[in-house]
């Protein structure tokens, strides 16, 4: 091919490639929304490709920009997302008119399977969250809670501080391996086991990551003919391995435990009989279920726990993507209704949300009693999402960080350290909100607190937790 000619198809193909990324990231504008001046290629996602700021704190920005409306518009790289600001059009999309949005952007597991997919195996996983389960289940997360809280003390006579999201993923880690999987792991006296290492692998939602799934999200095909997966094929192969062994030799050797693959296993017989009578097994334990009741009746613990969801939500943004016609009402009086087309994302943001003083007086403050004399709107407050999609491990969520809480501070007084951060800062480089630094504090044995302060600790100091 001439040069001349070699000139003229990489500009036609330049041409091409910027109608196809760009051509469907103009329809805000005809369609009469508000909408962020989007940057071709980028949309309005810049900060999170070229990460300076959190985007936690990016998105709580944009949400602030519009707020008059209803929902807005946003780029997300090339495709038009339309934001709901509105508590109540957010309960009506995904409550309400669930069938028309049920479906979320992206993934393989339940997080982002569709349709009757989706149905299916929320059908499957949900009986492992009943409240029998979960009584069920305690008894192992204590284990793992004593486990923690013992290691802590000990260490700590050796005067250390600690990187508390460290410890607490080792922690969380544990329960996993022991009510999911039925596999005891001790990742505190054992750091590197292959089960904290590839499940830290997996959860690794660093800037790769985050790409990965901005991809997987705008161009599915694409992401897919590359054979692009977020998580990785080593601990794929051995998660897979680990459910592949522990289900033969369970079947082999005739072993019941109560935890979630056992569910899996007894969902998979199709007899009714068999879950009946590991339900009845669960109840035996009684002393998980006194202590599993007495722990539910903690409520300022959870007030405290509902109070750090709602400032620092997990994830800062809910989707759904439109799969029946639907009609969204006028963005403000006097705008005209807006009609959401077929594969069209919605999003909602809790990290707005969350921090509006429109549902939350004074938001930004520390008070926790505002979940107990009922001051805050339900439909405001979405840490674990909505509707039926709402997240089906939230209880689980819960109670596996009251009991590591419980346990810490029966025996510990926390508090802060030279390393910590206040306020708390989080980082740019992924779309989950991840320490800059680590959550580092001060954890010590209320006894040798004591002998510090001269006294009989009472478990309060200045400035501690206990
Ligand atoms: C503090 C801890 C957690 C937070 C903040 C959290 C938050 C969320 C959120 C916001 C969603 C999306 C809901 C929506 O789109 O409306 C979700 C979905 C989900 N979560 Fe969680 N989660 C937590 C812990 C857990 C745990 C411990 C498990 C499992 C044991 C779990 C399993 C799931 C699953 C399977 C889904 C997908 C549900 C579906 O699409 O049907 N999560 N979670």
């Amino acid at each position: 091919m001439d040069p001349v000619t070699t000139a003229v198809a990489v500009v036609l193909l330049c041409i091409l490639a910027y109608r196809f990324l760009w051509g469907r990231a103009t329809s805000f504008e005809e369609r009469g929304i508000q909408c962020m001046k989007p940057w071709p290629i980028v949309g309005n996602m810049a900060p999170v490709l070229f990460p300076r700021q959190f985007f936690g704190d990016y998105l709580r920005d944009v949400y602030f920009k519009f707020r008059d409306l209803k929902y807005f518009g946003f780029y997300n790289l090339t495709s038009p997302m339309i934001v709901i600001r509105d508590p109540e059009l957010i309960t009506a999309i995904a409550v309400k008119n669930f069938d028309h949005f049920s479906d979320p952007l992206m993934g393989k597991n339940l997080f982002a399977l569709r349709g009757d997919t989706w149905r299916d195996t929320r059908k499957l996983l949900s009986p492992a969250f009943t409240s029998a389960k979960m009584k069920a289940m305690f008894k192992l997360i204590i284990d793992c809670a004593e486990k923690t809280s013992a290691f802590v003390a000990q260490e700590s006579k050796k005067g250390r501080a600690w990187d508390t999201q460290d410890l607490f993923r080792r922690y969380a880690n544990d329960v996993v391996a022991t009510c999911s999987f039925g596999i005891a792991v001790d990742s505190l006296k054992n750091p590197d086991n292959d089960f904290y290492k590839l499940g830290r692998e997996t959860l690794n939602f660093g800037t790769w990551v985050s790409l990965k799934m901005l991809i997987g999200r705008n161009f599915p095909t694409i992401s897919w003919l590359l054979g692009i997966k977020i998580f990785g094929s080593r601990p794929r192969k051995f998660f897979t391995k680990v459910v592949a062994d522990t289900t033969r030799v369970r079947d082999e050797k005739g072993i019941h435990r109560p935890d979630m693959i056992q569910l899996m296993m007894d969902s998979h017989d199709k007899d009714g009989k068999r879950l009946t009578q590991q339900i009845a097994a669960y109840r035996k334990i009684a002393e998980g279920q006194a202590t599993y009741d007495v722990l539910k009746e903690i409520t300022y613990m959870d007030a405290v726990i509902d109070k750090t969801l709602r400032m620092y939500p997990v994830i800062a943004f809910l989707d759904r993507i439109r799969v029946k016609e639907f009609e969204l009402p006028p963005a403000k009086p006097g705008a005209k209704p807006v009609k959401v087309k077929p594969g069209e994302s919605l999003w909602c943001l809790p990290i707005g949300l969350h921090h509006d003083p429109k549902y939350y007086k004074d938001p930004e403050n520390f008070r926790p009693e505002r979940f107990l004399n009922g001051e805050v709107p339900p439909n405001a407050y979405l840490p674990f999402g909505l509707g039926p999609r709402i997240c089906i491990g939230n209880r689980f969520a819960i109670m596996e960080t009251k009991i590591l809480l419980y346990h810490l501070m029966k025996s510990c007084v926390l508090g802060p350290c030279e390393k910590t951060t206040v306020p708390l800062r989080f980082s740019p480089k992924t779309v989950m909100i991840l320490p800059l630094t680590g959550y580092w504090m001060n954890i010590r044995t209320k006894k040798d607190e004591s002998k510090a302060n001269g006294h009989v600790s009472n478990g309060r100091t200045n400035g501690t937790v206990s």
